[in-house]
């Protein structure tokens, strides 16, 4: 699959953008395990021209997580010309815009899912968009405003003329937030409508989900909510795609040991108490199958320290060890 020159492999995995979860040391974790695409969380346009310190934060990435996708937003298209040449001075590979966010307060200004009922305006915005950078543009959306304007097929022919490189879509209407259930037959439609890359998304929970959503005919699968309890579907995704068998499980230990490399890297990113503080709702997933899991975790939770955090989790591996 290619975005623009961007060749990305073919059955492409992304880790979907999340805000406050795929930051730098939660998307280097995936991209370890399997995901081939990354995107930042979401950028607001506005506080980003402004210079406001936690958005600018957004845009920071490692080297490594190439190739990466700086996700901003705003229905403003003078602001976002702005947001546009600061995305692209931060150096990603692609810049993608947010263009289905459901929050009422974001949506019903106009920006995010809000473009999806002026589509005059949403194509002025990625149109300045497209012609403020070198850069590959992008596009992520949702089906419509709500069940009666399902307008997702004009959205794929208008950004195709209008020079976006790929389109990912959420199968849901910005009504239906994340009730109901996300309806994939679209992606098949899309792809008779345009040559655009086409990534889905929506309810992609197991690694047979994402093998069932290739079959649509899409190019690319992205995965979300799921990523937060099991990283590693990424790693079980590519496997069954490619070979048609599942992966074994990971192991408790190399969990742990995840575990403890995504915790350091938070701290490296965030400080060392803010980090331990933010790890706290990863350990469900991390620690997921370990026997008293809910004792450790209410222990967990109680520590300040990463030193002592790491105490406690390298204790845990020790005590699975088999003593001789
Ligand atoms: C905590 C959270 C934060 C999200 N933040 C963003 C975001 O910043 N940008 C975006 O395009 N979508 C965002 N989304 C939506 C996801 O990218 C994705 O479209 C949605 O969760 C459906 O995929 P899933 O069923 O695999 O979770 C967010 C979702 C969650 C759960």
């Amino acid at each position: 699959m290619h975005i623009g020159p961007l060749h990305i492999r073919s059955k492409a995995l992304a880790l979907a953008p999340m805000d406050a979860v795929s930051d730098s040391p939660f998307r280097q974790i995936c991209q370890s395990l399997g995901a081939d695409l990354l995107y930042t969380e979401f950028v607001q346009s506005t506080p980003l021209i402004h210079g406001a310190r936690k958005t600018v934060r957004k845009l920071t990435f490692h080297e490594s997580e190439r190739p990466l996708g700086i996700q901003i937003y705003g229905g403003d298209e003078t602001v976002m010309r702005e947001a546009t040449a600061i995305a692209e001075a931060a150096a990603p590979d692609f810049i993608d815009i947010n263009c289905g966010c459901w929050v009422k307060r974001i949506a019903e200004r106009g920006d995010g899912a809000g473009l999806l009922r002026d589509l005059g305006r949403f194509e002025r915005v990625v149109r300045t968009v497209v012609e403020n950078t070198t850069l590959p543009v992008t596009v992520k959306t949702r089906l419509g405003w709500d069940a009666e304007h399902i307008v997702i097929l004009d959205v794929a022919r208008m950004l195709e003329q209008t020079g976006a490189q790929a389109l990912t879509v959420h199968c849901r209407t910005r009504s239906q937030g994340y009730d109901g259930e996300a309806d994939w037959t679209w992606l098949e439609r899309i792809k008779g409508v345009t040559a655009l890359p086409l990534i889905g998304n929506g309810d992609v929970c197991t690694a047979e989900d994402a093998r069932r959503m290739f079959a649509t005919g899409c190019d690319g699968v992205m995965i979300g909510r799921v990523a937060i309890q099991n990283p590693w579907i990424f790693r079980e995704a590519r496997h069954l795609v490619d070979h048609g068998v599942s992966a074994p499980p990971p192991t408790l230990e190399e969990q742990i040991a995840v575990c403890l490399r995504h915790l350091r890297g938070l701290c490296a990113y965030s400080g060392e108490e803010r980090g331990v503080r933010k790890f706290r709702k990863w350990y469900t997933g991390y620690l997921a199958g370990l026997p008293d899991l809910e004792a450790v975790q209410r222990e967990l939770v109680t520590i300040d320290s990463l030193a002592a955090v790491e105490r406690r989790l390298t204790g845990l591996v020790d005590a699975m060890s088999p003593s001789f």
